[in-house]
């Protein structure tokens, strides 16, 4: 399966397949909280999750835009903010990597879980030159480091031998680094203590809730399942604990 396939397989229910965090959109709201009238874009938005908790806790949004390539997660998105109530926004079908804005006319660019999918330089030279003097750009991602951290890349057989596509923080500095008139303000690492059952672990994998597990042929993913399942066994009694980490690369545009 094409990772634009599963994507559009996952939109009617990605939501309930992730856990959605509010620590990270709290902090941005802090930082962006003396800026008024904020005109945002959430790049790789998805069925707009985070989108949902940005309305909800900064109310200094004039508009939200909500940019995915894939037209089932807008779709998603898109049906859930009518249900719901939710105005402040407009969904673009793009890709990342062409933004299509005006020149200078962004203040905040923010992507959450996503830029492993892009060609970040390219999103980061595009995502520049739509911002205006000084703006903000919030990457929310985990890095090859934290990967291996969890709960997957410690008990997943092959996991991080297979998700080639995640960015070591080096990368994502030297990926800055090499876009002019970008900096790297501060990083922040995120820390979240979850606890789970076997059953719902096996039941997001089974449901490849991270498209890594795309990247397994299926006899390859049986048989990682199998020695998972086997892991988690001998390492846990009835409720599975670990920790997850994120980190948040916070950028201007000099
Ligand atoms: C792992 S999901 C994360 C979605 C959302 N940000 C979240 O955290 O729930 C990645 C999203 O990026 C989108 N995506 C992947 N490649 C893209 C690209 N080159 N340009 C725009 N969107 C892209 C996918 O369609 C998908 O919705």
């Amino acid at each position: 399966m094409k990772i634009g396939e599963h994507f559009s397989d996952l939109a009617p229910r990605y939501k309930s397949l992730r856990t959605t965090d509010h620590e990270p959109i709290c902090y941005i709201g802090k930082i962006l909280s003396h800026i008024n009238d904020l005109k945002i874009a959430d790049i790789g938005c998805g069925d707009g999750r985070y989108d949902e908790l940005l309305l909800k806790y900064l109310d200094n949004i004039k508009t939200l835009y909500c940019v995915d390539n894939n037209a089932d997660m807008l779709k998603s998105l898109n049906k859930s903010f009518l249900e719901k109530g939710i105005l402040k926004y407009e969904i673009i079908n793009s890709s990342a990597e062409k933004l299509p804005f005006k020149e200078s006319c962004l203040d905040v660019i923010v992507s959450f879980n996503a830029i492993h999918h892009f060609d970040l330089s390219k999103f980061l030279d595009s995502a520049k030159n739509v911002l205006k003097k000084n703006g903000y750009i919030f990457l929310y991602s985990r890095t090859k480091e934290q990967n291996k951290r969890n709960i997957w890349g410690k008990y997943f057989p092959r996991f991080n031998e297979k998700e080639i596509r995640i960015y070591s923080l080096q990368d994502i500095i030297n990926c800055v680094d090499g876009v002019e008139g970008l900096f790297i303000e501060s990083l922040k690492e995120f820390k979240y203590k979850r606890a789970s059952t076997l059953e719902r672990l096996v039941f997001l994998a089974e449901n490849r809730h991270y498209s890594t597990f795309l990247l397994y042929s299926p006899e390859e993913f049986k048989e990682s399942l199998r020695l998972f399942k086997d892991n988690i066994g001998e390492k846990f009694k009835s409720k599975v604990n670990w920790y997850d980490f994120n980190i948040m690369a916070i950028l201007r545009k000099s």
